[in-house]
């Protein structure tokens, strides 16, 4: 983990809340208020963070996973969080030019090998949202066995948004749930939210109760649109590869100093 920022707190977590200097108190603190159970990240900034410092988009990425691993272990460790969902690719990222998207294929197929043993070890167990039919066919391997190797551990759910895109997975939802009205396995008056969450490729994780979008672009680009509709949201001027442990901490402070009603009113008090 990096190091705390001495003296930044104050700074980084505003008001209401009592400031130490020190992280895991202030993780302590936190956590008796309530982690999310859920927190979704999108990814955003690599190629900005390379051109920044003359260097090629490639190295962003390189950057980027470094980010992705350090926030996994974070997460996963000291803060305890239970879900963890990182859009690492989007049915959108394959009209990249081949090169950059080769990159990331092999970038993918690096960390998850490189990793599994670690993920094994620390309890987190991977899940993927995502069709992985289109993948390179060594990735696919990679990843169906980090999903078996994992699927008894339950420390963190990592779940890796890989060739996803919400409005797909909603359409394969819709063709799911028709295949069984054609089968009269379901009766279309009983379709209902739970019928279409259940067919989701999250079906066995909550919904996001925070979204993470860094490097100030404020969209959710096809992400978890169906599962989001409560969701806080929190943007970040942050370019991805400087995105570290305090400033999920931030985010986290910020969704709880936030009042979730749900759509209802104020309870009186
Ligand atoms: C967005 O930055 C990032 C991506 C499209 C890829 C996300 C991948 C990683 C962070 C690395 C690998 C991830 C894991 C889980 C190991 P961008 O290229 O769109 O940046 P830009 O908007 O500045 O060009």
């Amino acid at each position: 983990m990096e190091p705390a920022r001495e003296g930044k707190f104050e700074e980084f977590y505003g008001e209401g809340l009592v400031l130490h200097s020190d992280m895991p108190t202030l993780i302590e603190q936190i956590r008796e208020r309530g982690l999310p159970q859920h927190v979704a990240v999108i990814m955003d900034g690599n190629g900005r963070w390379a051109k920044k410092r003359d260097l090629p988009r490639t190295a962003g990425h390189q950057a980027g996973a470094q980010a992705a691993e350090r926030l996994i272990r974070f997460a996963g460790g000291q803060l305890g969080l239970r879900h963890l969902t990182l859009y690492a690719f989007s049915t959108e990222n394959w009209a990249r030019p081949a090169g950059e998207v080769d990159f990331l294929m092999e970038l993918l197929d690096r960390f998850i090998s490189e990793k599994i043993a670690e993920f094994e070890s620390e309890g987190v167990r991977v899940v993927v949202s995502g069709d992985l039919a289109r993948l390179p066919a060594a990735l696919q391997q990679h990843v169906r066995n980090a999903i078996e190797r994992t699927a008894e551990n339950s420390t963190l759910i990592l779940n890796v948004a890989l060739n996803y895109g919400s409005r797909q997975e909603i359409v394969r939802a819709c063709r799911m749930i028709a295949e069984h009205v054609a089968s009269g396995k379901i009766d279309p008056a009983k379709i209902d939210e739970h019928t279409i969450s259940s067919s989701l490729y999250t079906s066995e994780i909550p919904d996001p109760d925070l979204i993470i979008r860094t490097s100030g672009e404020m969209r959710l680009s096809n992400f978890l649109l169906w599962q989001a509709a409560y969701t806080e949201l929190y943007f970040s001027d942050t370019l991805w590869p400087d995105f570290g442990p305090d400033e999920l901490l931030r985010a986290i402070t910020q969704y709880q100093d936030r009042n979730r009603r749900f759509g209802a009113v104020e309870e009186m008090e």
